[in-house]
This record gives structure tokens, C-alpha cells and sequence, in this order.
């Protein structure tokens, strides 16, 4: 059984797509055992409470140093025997001792064709602005391990979205979660459940 621990900041319709494909069984044997938040005002918070999944807030301004912050993150998760931690929208960093535990069993996703538009400072509307801005005719998200800098992981699965004429960021955003976020991170997920990917250094495979 997959159990989840998922980190969240904003409006969680990442997280959304993750319970909505539990509960309609394309995602097998997974069940979401915590949702953590940076943000105590986090409308992901409230879509926990919905499907009364245990929720926490945990913010670095908690505590007195990052690591332990750190720590605190880590026990968190192995008190409820997490054994995927995914982040869904989450807009902070994970420390070490949560990345070393956790190696090759945390994954994210990103608002963009990984290298484009990522790394420090590349989230939320960022990327969609940048991509507008530099003209790609395609962008779209990723899927990928985290490790220890921001972005740089083994990518995992990417879904291509067009930019059409004309379009605003929240315009682009919305495409890309819609037709990208909302596909490849529950597919990610399920494929993880059924044992269906493995990992060889950078090397991801994914079997059908
Ligand atoms: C999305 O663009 C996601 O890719 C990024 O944060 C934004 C909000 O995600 N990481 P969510 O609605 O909170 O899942």
C-alpha cells in the first residue's frame, strides 16, 4: 500500500487530482495518510478537511533553525508511515534529512518542460510569465525525483502544452494544470503503486 505524504502551499487542485484519482481507483492500493501545508491559510488545507484527511500546518517560521525544520518534517512523516512524499504546489524547500530518507521516494511537480523555466525562483505563475515572455511555442510540466537543489532531479514523466496567440499567464497556467499537472502527477503516482517505474541513476523507465 502507498502511503502518501503530501506537501502543499496554495490552492491544492494538484492535491485534488491526487484524491479524485484515489477515489475513482485509477491510482490503486494509495491512500493519502497526512497533507502538510507551509501556509496556514492554504485552500489545499480546506480539501483535506473535505475528504477528512489528516492535515498539519509545518513552516520553517515555526522553528528556530531550517534544520529543525527539517526534522521536524521527517518524524512527521514517519509517524504516520509515509512511503511516497509527494509535493503538489509546494513552495519551499526540502531539507536534507527528508531528501536522504526519502531517496528516490519524493516526488514533484513543476510548471514547465524541465530545464526550461525552473530552478530558484521559477514558480507558480513564473514560468508561464517567462515562457510568454522568451515566445515558446510549447511548454507544458514535469514530473520529477527531488533531490538537493531546486529542479534537478531524475525526470519522471513530461506532457507538452501548447501557448496559443494571445495568451496571459493565468491563461497558460490553467492549460498546463488542466491538459499537464492534473494527467501526469496522478500517472506518476499510480505508476510508483503498481511498481511500474524504475530508476537507474538519471535513467527513469517506466513500464506500461
Ligand atoms: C501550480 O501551477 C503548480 O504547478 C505549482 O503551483 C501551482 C498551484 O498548484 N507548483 P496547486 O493548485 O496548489 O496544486
Amino acid at each position: 500500500m502507498l502511503r502518501l505524504g503530501v506537501l502543499v502551499s496554495g490552492e491544492g487542485t494538484n492535491l485534488q487530482a491526487i484524491i479524485d484519482n484515489i477515489s475513482n481507483g485509477y491510482i490503486p492500493d494509495c491512500e493519502i495518510v497526512t497533507v502538510v501545508s507551509n501556509n496556514s491559510k492554504a485552500g489545499a488545507l480546506n480539501r483535506a478537511e473535505a475528504r477528512r484527511i489528516p492535515h498539519s500546518h509545518i513552516s520553517k517560521k515555526q522553528f528556530e533553525t531550517l534544520v529543525e525544520f527539517d526534522d521536524a518534517l521527517l518524524k512527521h512523516f514517519q509517524s504516520y508511515n509515509v512511503n511516497l512524499v509527494v509535493l503538489a504546489g509546494y513552495l519551499s524547500m526540502v531539507g536534507e534529512k527528508v531528501v536522504n530518507y526519502y531517496k528516490n521516494r519524493i516526488i514533484n511537480i513543476h510548471p514547465s518542460l524541465i530545464p526550461s523555466f525552473c530552478g530558484k525562483g521559477f514558480y507558480g505563475i513564473i514560468p508561464h510569465q517567462k515562457a510568454i515572455e522568451y515566445g515558446v511555442k510549447v511548454t507544458g510540466a514535469t514530473v520529477q525525483f527531488i533531490d538537493y537543489e531546486y529542479d534537478t532531479g531524475p525526470i519522471i514523466m513530461q506532457k507538452a502544452v501548447k501557448v496559443m496567440q494571445g495568451d496571459t499567464p493565468e491563461e497558460l497556467q490553467l492549460r498546463v494544470m488542466k491538459q499537464a499537472e492534473w494527467i501526469i502527477l496522478p500517472k506518476a503516482i499510480k505508476k510508483i503503486s503498481e511498481d511500474k517505474l524504475k530508476i537507474n541513476g538519471r535513467s527513469v523507465t517506466i513500464l506500461d
